[in-house]
């Protein structure tokens, strides 16, 4: 059959439905009380997000780009130096190192997980090389101990992009106080998304969130007081409320796309479509449910066909964007994730998919 209708890949406006009422009367406090600008609707969502991952601290920030920069300010990351980075992840990632004058150093994926691939790590190492980036990618915990200990054996700091990955839990633990830093995205479209942009940072070490509290604050601690060169990368206060509100939600919306995830992994049993593999250790929140397929052109030619939206994630990889041209990375440098990048199709997922939309997607590529 084909579905229905069209079955979307993200439909963020059920989800504003369900919270109509919190989201309408909280802006009103917001704007009644003027905390538009950090302020105490930001404060008590970092404490919550902090409890909520487990961590000491949590600093909300503007979006999750500035995250990685503020980070790599923190680490004291600046030009000449180097930072490893998967070529499998979102731009983003790689613009936390550009942003503040670093060079992104790219490694491949892993085949069966796609994610950092910690035995290719030390081969990217030089003497420049300050941090390791790991990318919780499409929710999935990355192997965080492998990557710890070439850290470690290299005297190098990590930190965790989690920007895709709120709740996820490696061993048990959520994801955020691995790293010396962690990094998310409150984007819309996110597990836990703000209504606009917003981004956050967590820690379990106090100097980091000092120094993080000030860069993003015009550099300062008492107003007008500027004791280095700072940005303005606050979270703004109705972010923070709403976050607020949706972090209430999140296990339940991370259930809801576990549930889904686990129907695709056993009920799509087409054999020309493979998944990512998920080791004993990662606990995914499936932001994004991500499969390879040989022939994707046809392959979306056929979804689309049958009624059923689909996203790339993400069709070119870092090291093959025009803005890193100058770095001089070529074709087939990373094989596993330019294999990625061109057969990668992401499946709808959301929470609010109903269960009729499932059995439609999984009916619809078993009959591919
Ligand atoms: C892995 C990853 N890192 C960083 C970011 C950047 O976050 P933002 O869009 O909030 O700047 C995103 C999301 O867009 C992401 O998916």
């Amino acid at each position: 059959m084909v579905a229905t209708h069209k079955i979307p890949f993200l439909d963020l406006r059920k989800q504003y439905h369900q919270l109509k009422d919190e989201v309408l009367k909280v802006t009103e406090e917001v704007f009644e009380s003027n905390a538009f600008s950090g302020g105490p609707y930001v404060a008590t969502f970092e404490r919550a997000f902090a409890d909520y991952c487990g961590t000491s601290h949590a600093m909300g920030v503007n979006n999750g780009t500035t995250a990685l920069q503020l980070a790599m300010l923190a680490l004291g990351v600046g030009p000449g130096d180097e930072v490893i980075i998967p070529a499998n992840t979102f731009i983003a990632t790689a613009w936390g190192a550009s942003h503040v004058g670093a060079t992104p150093v790219f490694v491949d994926c892993d085949p069966n997980t796609w994610e950092i691939d910690a035995s290719k790590i030390a081969e990217r190492i030089t003497e420049r090389t300050k941090v390791i980036a790991g990318v919780h990618l499409y929710g999935q915990p990355f192997d965080i101990a492998a990557v710890q200990a070439v850290a470690e054996q290299h005297n190098l700091r990590f930190i965790e992009d989690a920007a895709q990955a709120h709740g996820a839990r490696y061993n048990g633990t959520r994801v955020g106080g691995f790293g010396e830093m962690a990094c998310f995205s409150f984007y819309p479209g996110k597990n836990l998304g703000a209504y606009g942009e917003a981004g956050g940072i967590t820690t379990n070490h106090r100097p980091y969130y000092d120094h993080v509290l000030s860069l993003r604050n015009h550099g300062s601690q008492t107003r007008y007081y500027h004791d280095e060169i700072g940005y303005n990368m606050r979270m703004d206060g109705l972010q923070g409320a709403i976050l607020s509100i949706k972090l209430r939600y999140i296990d339940q919306w991370n259930a809801r796309r576990q549930a889904i995830a686990a129907r695709y992994q056993q009920e799509i049993t087409n054999p020309g479509v493979r998944m990512q593999q998920q080791p004993g250790f990662a606990e995914s929140v499936y932001h994004l449910f991500v499969v390879t397929v040989e022939n994707r052109a046809d392959f979306l030619r056929y979804l689309e066909e049958n009624n059923i939206v689909a996203g790339l994630h993400y069709p070119v990889p870092c090291h093959l964007q025009k803005a890193y041209e100058s770095l001089g990375y070529h074709k087939g440098d990373f094989p596993q994730a330019e294999y990625l990048a061109e057969h990668c199709v992401s499946l709808p997922m959301f929470a609010e998919l109903t269960d009729e939309e499932v059995n439609q997607v999984i009916d619809v590529i078993n009959r591919y």
